[in-house]
């Protein structure tokens, strides 16, 4: 797809009125501005805890508690996020009639806690515990109180419903994202590296079945010059804000887009 360039807000605003049928696609990144560290780079996750000692169904298996120091931290930091303007966003599209679903590579459930209703959680998350000897599930606040290591009653050290690397995607999330991406009109990116597979075939599905790729990051990533059509640079929060801005100029008829949005 070509655009003119003068200006990429407008220009990816008016094809998300003239589709309405986007799908978007997060990651760490639309959940910074409620305080959770993204993974990669200085300030990310993987700087402070390398993923291959912390971060694999391996390391779980075979020391649990020493995985629990990482996973308390992000427990403890997912249960006291509130939704940014961002996550706001996102649902404000959705009741605009713009977006219909939203697949997420976050576990911090911030997208449901926004009001958005279709949200496919791609890689599972913090909010239940599961047993990987006996399978039973439990809330992760009935379960777990910082400093601890949760037991199930088998005995065993739970582990949170999370993807670890080793672990296959949850089998209906994966149809679903795949499913969205074949017949969505446009995908929108929003603060993934897209460094993670299979998450970041997801965009190139959605390309090669039709859509167009508009991708919201103050960095460019790996698909930028390769899969996207449309980069606006810059943090969620603020380009969404100027991209709703652009949608109500464009088209009247939407629906009341609620202040701030
Ligand atoms: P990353 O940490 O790899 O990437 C975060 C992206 O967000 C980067 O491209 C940043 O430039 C961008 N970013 C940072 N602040 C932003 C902001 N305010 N607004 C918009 N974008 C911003 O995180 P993910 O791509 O989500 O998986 O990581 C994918 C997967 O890798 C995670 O789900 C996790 C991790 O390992 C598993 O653990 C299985």
């Amino acid at each position: 797809m070509r655009t003119d360039g003068s200006n990429p807000i407008r220009e990816a605003a008016r094809i998300l009125a003239e589709r309405r049928n986007a799908v978007a696609l997060t990651g760490a990144g639309i959940s910074v501005e409620s305080g959770i560290p993204s993974f990669r780079g200085a300030q990310g996750m993987w700087a402070k805890y390398d993923p291959a000692e912390y971060a694999t169904l391996h390391a779980f298996v075979l020391s649990p508690r020493k995985v629990w120091e990482m996973l308390s931290e992000m427990v403890s930091v997912c249960g006291g996020a509130e939704p940014n303007a961002a996550h706001q966003g996102m649902a404000a599209l959705e009741k605009m009639g713009v977006l219909r679903a939203v697949i997420t590579q976050n576990v911090d459930g911030l997208h449901q806690a926004a009001g958005s209703r279709r949200v496919i959680e791609y890689h599972g998350n913090m909010e239940t515990l599961v047993c990987i000897s006996c399978w039973k599930r439990y809330p992760t606040r009935k379960r777990w109180t910082p400093g601890t290591v949760p037991l199930c009653d088998c005995g065993e050290i739970l582990k949170p419903d999370v993807v670890l690397f080793g672990e296959p995607i949850p089998w209906l999330a994966q149809e679903q994202a795949e499913e969205e991406a074949r017949t969505c009109g446009v995908l929108v990116v929003i603060g993934t590296s897209a460094q993670v597979s299979p998450a970041c075939d997801i965009p190139r599905i959605a390309k090669e079945s039709g859509a167009v790729v508009i991708e919201i990051n103050p960095e460019p990533t790996s698909l930028t010059a390769t899969v996207t059509d449309i980069h606006l640079p810059g943090i969620a929060s603020e380009v969404l804000r100027r991209l709703i801005d652009e949608l109500s100029l464009a088209d009247e008829t939407f629906p009341s887009i609620p202040s701030g949005h």
